[in-house]
């Protein structure tokens, strides 16, 4: 497969090398005229799944220099930040950790600290200049350069920023996974061009662009060959514009990797309901492979506040579309995205979305107050709402659906679930093990034995007693870590 460009080229500059000593074992790595001893780097993430799977990527790109993670802030070497813009509430919790790490680097003079993502994708040039304890500052495009950076500022030039938009003529990625998770994150597309007049991401993700279908099936498939992984989740802003450059569609992609032998899960996220294709639903219920969950954010039931919005479906349209889907997979689950108190919304359009929940009976939902973004097209609307009155709809809504999803949970009580099991966890003083469903629900067990590790097991549970926010279930087969062939299980 090519070597990784489509998120920064790296230039004809210094590659490092590794060198084992024969007697210590300790490994050094020499980059150009530096040497890189074993370190340390404390990264921090916010915003989307898309940030957390770069983050997991420079820190793949960052052992070939040397640097192993650490949780402990004393411990590191290196702070990397990787921001998101979409709300004023995620900027702000990054600032305050920002202004913290300025007494880190006064306790640790060598200490090296850079900002990437979607903060510092837009802003990176004035913050390097704003605060004088970053070092450099990168965006969304050039994390495959992060070596390049890192050595940069060893080599003695700091305060710079890189927030180049990556030119290459095809995105072409290879996916790193670390650790023995068999659930991998996949990057099928990047950059948005729907432009929702709400939202940044489109400013600090830049265009689209799809990898090959080809190039995506070889990387999945030598991800379950040689990595043990069994579960994936196709990843982009805008996963149903993929390959519209190419010819190629989503439902194509999903058709291709479910023949991979030893892969049971596809899911994929996240989707903007005006790219839902009716191939793309068939293969929802065609499909051995793909889960039977679907986040499909709708933002508002009201069909003037979506226009506004410029979403570009009407909330009829947005309900068709789960018609649709729950006709071809009965057993589909579905949950959305919900933005509360939009520009002069009125109490009649903020009814219209209580309504629609009605309608639409989500499994779960994610939702905000509408926070202003500069540079959007919503930024320079009038705006006569209340930040009380966003609250209070805010409140309304996520009651509403409580309700809604706690009637749904209590239909899975009896019924057997296959889950994937991935943590463990003290509930009330009980030991319990965690795992996701096919269909997305997070099921809680007491083990049989507190000593039995489940982590990364297969097992079939039955639902004793659920609430709105989660299930708990008895164990009724424990299928170890070999995946058993998850067709037809929710
Ligand atoms: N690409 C995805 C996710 C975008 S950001 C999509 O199109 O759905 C994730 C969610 O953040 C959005 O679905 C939306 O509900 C919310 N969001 C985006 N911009 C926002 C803003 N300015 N204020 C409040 N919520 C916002
Ligand atoms: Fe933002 Fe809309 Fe693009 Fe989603 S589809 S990332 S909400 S502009
Ligand atoms: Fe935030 Fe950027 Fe994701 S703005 S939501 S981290 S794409």
């Amino acid at each position: 497969m090519a070597t990784a460009s489509g998120l920064g080229t790296r230039g004809n500059g210094p590659r490092e090398q590794s060198i084992i000593d024969p007697i210590t074992g300790e490994r050094t790595v020499v980059m150009g005229d530096l040497t890189f001893p074993p370190r340390k780097v404390w990264m921090k993430t916010f915003g989307c799944q898309m940030n957390y799977h770069d983050s997991d990527r420079i820190a793949a790109h960052l052992q070939d220099l040397n640097f192993t993670k650490t949780e402990e802030l004393d411990e590191a070497d290196l702070v990397l930040f990787n921001t998101c813009a979409v709300r004023d509430l995620s900027n702000n919790k990054f600032y305050s950790q920002l202004g913290e790490i300025k007494h880190a680097k006064k306790k640790k003079g060598g200490l090296v600290v850079g900002i990437g993502g979607c903060v510092a994708q837009t802003e990176g040039k004035e913050l390097v200049k704003k605060y004088k304890h970053l070092d450099f500052a990168f965006g969304t495009d050039v994390i495959d350069t992060i070596n390049d950076m890192v050595f940069r500022v060893y080599a003695g030039d700091s305060k710079f920023t890189i927030n180049s938009w990556d030119r290459s003529e095809n995105f072409s990625i290879e996916t790193k996974v670390s650790g023995d998770s068999p659930q991998a994150f996949v990057n099928i597309i990047k950059g948005c061009n729907k432009y929702c007049t709400y939202c940044i991401v489109p400013y600090t993700r830049g265009k689209e662009r799809s990898r090959l279908m080809a190039e995506v099936v070889e990387d999945v498939t030598k991800l379950v060959k040689y990595q043990g992984i069994q579960e994936v989740t196709l990843l982009g802003q805008n996963v149903n514009s993929y390959g519209k450059e190419n010819g190629e569609t989503l439902a194509m992609l999903i058709t291709e990797l479910d023949k991979i032998d030893g892969l049971e899960i596809i899911r994929y996220t996240t989707s903007h309901p005006y790219d839902v294709s009716d191939d793309l639903i068939a293969v929802h219920g065609t499909s051995k492979k793909l889960s039977k969950h679907l986040h499909l954010p709708v933002q508002s039931g009201s069909a003037t506040v979506l226009e506004r919005m410029h979403r570009e479906y009407t909330p009829e349209h947005y309900l068709g579309l789960l018609q649709k889907l729950r006709a071809a997979q009965p057993e589909i689950v579905l949950s959305t995205d919900i933005i509360a108190g939009f520009v002069n919304e009125t109490d009649e359009e903020h009814q219209a979305t209580l309504d629609l929940l009605d309608k639409a009976q989500f499994d779960f939902i994610y939702s905000y107050v509408y926070s202003k973004r500069n540079k959007t097209r919503a930024a320079n609307f009038e705006d006569l709402l209340s930040d009380d009155v966003r609250g209070t709809r805010l409140r309304e809504i996520q009651a509403h659906q409580l309700k809604i999803q706690d009637k749904i949970h209590q239909t899975m009580i009896g019924k057997t679930y296959r889950a994937l099991i991935d943590s463990d966890g003290n509930m009330g003083g009980i030991k319990k093990w965690k795992g996701r469903t096919n269909c997305n629900r997070i099921v809680h067990f007491i083990p049989e034995s507190v000593d039995t590790d489940y982590k990364w097991h297969w097992v079939d549970v039955v639902i004793t007693s659920a609430t709105a926010l989660s299930c708990q279930a008895e164990l009724v087969a424990d299928l170890g870590r070999i995946a058993p062939s998850l067709q037809n299980k929710n």
